[in-house]
């Protein structure tokens, strides 16, 4: 081959390759791998969605290949169509400092990002374990930024609502549950430890120090009031707390979803007045089957109904488990539930599965497989 032509082949391989990476999406494939502007699969896992001035946002974590600690941080991605996004580069980076609660090395999981309507800035919460430390230190962090693509700045973790009781338990309720004492329930799982755990076995546990907070979501409802919703007391019980105006803090105020049900992956939305929250059971990485909880107050009470996925694997939530869920803008009733396929072998190579969600007469959410789909033809 003359240099010329070698020239030649060069500059078209170029073309060839930056054309199969420009290639635009024109659906989405749960499941299958998801390329960015890139032609890299999207690697933002556990994550959320924010709409904000005609863009949409991923934030997720960016996972290594190998290994489950985070390396880099919270990834962010943006797209004006759902389907083809633009990798804006790590929102929240992981610090470098030994002994910052971020260290290379810790875990963050599930962030999620919504913007404060009195200070304009942009709020991560997500779950932040330490480093060194496995999944013990059960924190949420908190990070703030002037921009949705960051760079976020993170201002601490916490355990929530250290020294205060749930909005829903009496006098006797605490004095009952104060009494209780984890060395008379050794044994798990019995009917006796179960009603312990109800009445407040690990609750009490935790006042002192703050509640455990694990696998999350946070929800902005109609009034602009934020939610943290988070896996709490060894991962039994969901706790549903009230963020102050700046979305940094809490209230004070919360109540326990579901005492002792072992829900993970909460995810949440309102629609016609009714709060549905889909959650998973605890199996770690394998899917196991969805829940589903529905209530006319985020306050309570929440009932619980059978798992809204149907058809086959529905009792492993099509080998996925949640994260969570947006409305898509400009649509009447276009609701998408985002989840994770997990692959603990290469987390970073764990698949998106993005469904919409269908809804019987009577309000109740349904999600079906479908192998690809269009949010246009969707929702039109
Ligand atoms: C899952 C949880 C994930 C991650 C994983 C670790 O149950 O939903 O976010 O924490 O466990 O094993």
């Amino acid at each position: 081959m003359t240099r010329k032509s070698f020239l030649w082949l060069g500059l078209w391989l170029c073309c060839l390759t930056a054309g199969v990476k420009a290639q635009q999406l024109e659906r989405i494939s749960p499941g299958q791998e998801w390329p960015d502007n890139k032609g890299e699969h999207i690697n933002a896992h556990g994550g959320g969605l924010l709409f904000d001035e005609g863009k949409y946002y991923w934030y997720g974590e960016n996972r290594p290949a190998r290994g489950f600690t985070t390396e880099v941080g919270v990834e962010v991605y943006s797209s004006t169509d759902l389907m083809n996004w633009t990798d804006e580069g790590v929102a929240l980076a992981v610090s470098e400092e030994a002994g910052s609660p971020i260290e290379r090395g810790c875990i963050m999981e599930r962030p999620k990002v919504v913007r404060n309507p009195k200070t304009g800035k942009y709020v991560m919460l997500f779950h932040l374990e330490l480093k060194g430390q496995g999944y013990a230190a059960a924190r949420v962090g908190f990070a703030e930024s002037d921009s949705p693509t960051g760079p976020f700045r993170f201002i601490r973790s916490l355990r929530p609502n250290a020294g205060v009781w749930p909005a829903d338990f009496s006098r006797k309720d605490i004095r009952e549950a104060k009494a209780l004492k984890e060395e008379d329930y050794k044994e798990w799982w019995t009917p006796t430890w179960r009603e312990a755990v109800t009445k407040g076995l690990l609750l009490a546990r935790d006042v002192p120090g703050g509640q455990m907070s694990r696998d999350m979501t946070v929800f902005v409802d109609d009034d602009g009031k934020a939610y943290h919703i988070y896996s709490a007391e060894e991962n039994l019980t969901l706790n549903l707390a009230e963020l102050t105006d700046d979305y940094l803090d809490y209230t004070g105020k919360y109540v326990r979803i579901a005492p002792g049900g072992q829900n993970e992956a909460p995810t949440i939305f309102k629609r016609d007045g009714t709060y549905w929250l889909i959650t998973s059971g605890c199996t770690g990485w394998a899917p196991n089957e969805a829940r589903m909880f529905k209530a006319e107050s985020l306050w309570g009470p929440w009932e619980q109904l059978p798992s809204p996925f149907v058809g086959k694997d529905a009792d492993k939530s099509f080998h996925t488990q949640g994260t969570y869920i947006f409305k898509v803008e400009g649509t009447d009733d276009g609701y998408v539930f985002m989840a994770d396929r997990w692959n603990p072998r290469s987390l970073k190579n764990s698949r998106h599965v993005w469904l919409p969600l269908e809804f019987k007469a009577d309000g109740t959410p349904v999600l079906r497989w479908v192998d690809s789909w269009s949010p246009r033809e969707q929702f039109d």
